[in-house]
């Protein structure tokens, strides 16, 4: 079945946040910065299989929605690992290894780590975390890379797909009785009893400078998708979780461009905790099963390092349902060139459909005929049986166009 852009027509829910100050100057260094992007950057394109993924320019949607312009960064080819979250996870794991060589007067760089230089120092360390499933294939994936031990907690809700991929790496996977806010509660409590690091994306008070790191290494991405586009975008739709996410692309963006683009931040309806963060004008948790099929962005607590990056330069929150989701990634599966997406990538597409079958939210958020639209496809299907389920088909028959 093939669906018209013009079946968008769905429900969603929009808040606008006039506490942002238009045209006003990034003043968030301290917590992403240009100068840490370029040691993310130096680190990051050293690693092994290291390269730029595509930016898919679809001219056709453009047209059918009135746009000037539609631009799709696919992840679904990050490493090996089919998600933007490669970048992260995986750097942190480095950088702390990096700095506790360093305490030893050693000093390496990742490179040097992949190369096992100092692997009888590194095996002596373990990190851990909490993930609903991308950020611990990072964190399991750079642990392996680098050559440390490593711990994941997933929730009950985790498939058993997502569940095999970190295995795959060689981590220990511990399944818990709670939801996603439950095992990062977990994984730091059993880091503390056991001298364990725990690399997670998202922050909390008292913990900042590991899921710095995290965010850091994102923007390796953005950087990319800048150099592959012609003309800067006017809007960019963005997908939140705990939003690490979100923050890492606003952040570059509004530091490096002089007309930084309106930013639209969506998530899905049961696990909207950046909507009503934005609503209450402080970070504010949602509760309970946050049932999303859009796996990656069941959050119910934001990381307050990125709430406060979000707060200050989106002024555009909205919430939709499950509906839209299957539908958008089959529309990219049957594109000529076809593009393999997830759950959790589809959603700032979604979201932009969504927003442009309605008049009165296209007036709102600027949207005509000049706009240029950016958005990070920021999975393939890293839960391969739910993308089968969705989609009709597998990957490789989508991707030889079956
Ligand atoms: C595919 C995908 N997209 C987007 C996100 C959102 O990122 P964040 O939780 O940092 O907002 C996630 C989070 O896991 C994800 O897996």
């Amino acid at each position: 079945m093939t669906y018209k852009y013009s079946d968008f027509d769905l429900s969603f829910s929009h808040f606008e946040n006039r506490r942002i100050q238009a045209g006003s100057e990034y003043k968030h260094q301290d917590i992403l910065s240009l100068e840490a992007f370029e040691l993310a950057n130096k680190e990051i394109t050293s690693w092994d299989k290291y390269e730029p993924t595509p930016l898919h320019i679809f001219s056709d949607m453009a047209k059918d929605v009135g746009v000037s312009s539609i631009a799709y960064k696919d992840e679904n080819l990050r490493f090996s690992l089919k998600s933007f979250k490669a970048l992260g996870g995986a750097y942190a794991v480095a950088n702390l290894l990096i700095k506790k060589l360093k305490d030893i007067d050693i000093n390496a760089s990742s490179r040097d780590l992949i190369d096992g230089t100092y692997k009888h120092e590194t095996s002596k360390i373990t990190v851990c975390c909490a993930t609903d499933g991308n950020h611990g294939r990072s964190v399991a994936w750079g642990a392996l890379q680098f050559g440390c031990n490593c711990e994941i907690y997933i929730h009950r809700n985790v498939s058993i797909g997502r569940e095999e991929a970190i295995a795959k790496y060689g981590a220990q996977v511990n399944r818990i009785k709670g939801n996603y806010d439950d095992s990062v509660r977990l994984a730091a409590e059993v880091a503390d009893n056991n001298d364990y690091t725990v690399v997670s994306d998202t922050s909390y008070e008292g913990y900042t400078d590991i899921p710095k790191d995290v965010m850091q290494g994102y923007t390796v991405m953005v950087d990319e998708a800048l150099k592959q586009m012609d003309e800067m975008p006017t809007h960019v739709f963005l997908q939140g979780g705990v939003g690490g996410f979100p923050a890492a692309v606003v952040s570059f963006l509004v530091e490096s461009l002089e007309h930084p683009p309106i930013f639209v931040l969506v998530e899905p309806a049961n696990a909207d905790c950046l909507f009503q963060s934005a609503v209450n004008g402080k970070p504010t948790a949602v509760h309970g099963e946050l049932d999303t099929i859009m796996a990656g962005l069941a959050c119910g607590e934001v990381s307050v390092l990125a709430w406060s990056i979000l707060e200050s330069y989106v002024p555009h929150f909205m919430s939709i349902t499950d509906e839209s989701i299957p539908k958008v990634m089959q529309l990219l599966a049957d594109r000529d060139t076809p593009i393999v997406a997830g759950e959790s990538a589809v959603t700032g597409l979604a979201g932009f459909l969504i927003a442009s079958n309605d008049s009165e939210l296209k007036e709102k958020l600027s949207i005509n005929e000049n706009s240029r639209v950016l958005f990070f496809g920021t999975e393939g299907d890293t839960d391969e049986t739910m993308y089968e389920e969705l989609v009709g088909r597998s990957s490789s028959e989508v991707l030889r166009g079956i």
